[in-house]
């Protein structure tokens, strides 16, 4: 397995960071994950713009070129004889002294790790998935904004080891004022008497790529859409609910707490929407 350490690739045995790594000691850093679907990358730049983004908000000045990055990532999936495959850019503030100002750091430390993707379970994509709603409330957005795709990553692994002692497969996260925001790597949607809703960016979510993908494919199929501010009663109430991300795609859910959701897994809007999902892919290949 070769991966990308800084400015060349090196063997996985022979990849290896420092210590002193801000990534490590703070988990100062920021982080994308993709998908290639046969060797061609899914919405490339927007996650190039959104690691941008990321890196602009915790002043990290990107050490690559905008423009090098396609090829790496490319050259990470022909060095790796990658087709379908995860991939996942990190980005460290670097090897520096111990102390939390970035100006210790010299140098960004870059990662970029290409591997097989690992589907999830068909099983999941017929039966859906139990979600619970967790304790662990989403960072405020003034706080360690969600839209950092942010190296620490601790508030989404505190709601999912609760979720997984529940039994469930994932947790919904609330925010400050108890609207629903995410599960802990996906963004979640409901369709409720023909109208898809979603929370909005403003309740403090991540902007999830794939959910942009799901609004456009809903928008041109003339669904009404609405980002707004939910409970976890309307989120009960939902005709039908589904999660979000890159190596998901649409994931249908079955079950809230106790609640159970909607008449069939799949409903029909949720696969009207992995259809089209599926049926525009290539729109978005690059
Ligand atoms: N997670 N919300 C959170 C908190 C996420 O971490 C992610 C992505 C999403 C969905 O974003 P997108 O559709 O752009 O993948 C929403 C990725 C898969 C991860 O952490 O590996």
């Amino acid at each position: 397995m070769w991966i990308y350490v800084n400015d060349r690739f090196v063997r996985k045995e022979e990849a290896r960071i420092s210590v002193f790594d801000h990534g490590f000691l703070y988990g100062d850093g920021i982080y994308e994950t993709l998908r290639a679907y046969k060797g061609r990358i899914f919405m490339l730049r927007h996650h190039l713009a959104r690691l941008r983004r990321s890196a602009g908000l915790i002043g990290l000045d990107m050490p690559i070129a905008e423009s090098d990055w396609p090829a790496l990532l490319q050259e990470t999936l022909e060095r790796n004889a990658l087709s379908d495959a995860y991939l996942r850019i990190t980005i460290s503030r670097g090897e520096g002294a111990i102390g939390l100002d970035p100006r210790l750091c010299p140098r960004p430390t870059v990662v970029i790790i290409g591997l097989p993707l690992q589907s999830y379970p068909p099983q999941l994509f017929q039966d859906g998935v139990s979600l619970t709603v967790v304790s662990v409330r989403r960072n405020l957005t003034s706080a360690l904004s969600p839209q950092i795709k942010s190296l620490n990553f601790l508030n989404n692994i505190l709601a999912k080891q609760e979720a997984t002692q529940q039994g469930a497969f994932d947790g919904v996260m609330l925010n400050h004022q108890g609207h629903v925001t995410e599960c802990t790597t996906s963004n979640i949607l409901f369709a409720k008497d023909q109208c898809l809703c979603t929370p909005s960016v403003e309740c403090g979510i991540l902007d999830g790529i794939t959910r942009e993908i799901v609004l456009l494919m809903a928008k041109e199929d003339k669904l009404p859409i609405d980002e707004g501010c939910y409970t976890t009663e309307m989120l009960q109430h939902a005709d039908e609910i589904f999660l979000t991300n890159t190596t998901m795609e649409i994931m249908p859910v079955r079950r809230i707490d106790t609640q159970r959701i909607g008449q069939e897994i799949p409903g029909p809007i949720t696969r009207r929407l992995q259809e089209l999902f599926r049926l525009n892919l290539p729109r978005f290949l690059e």
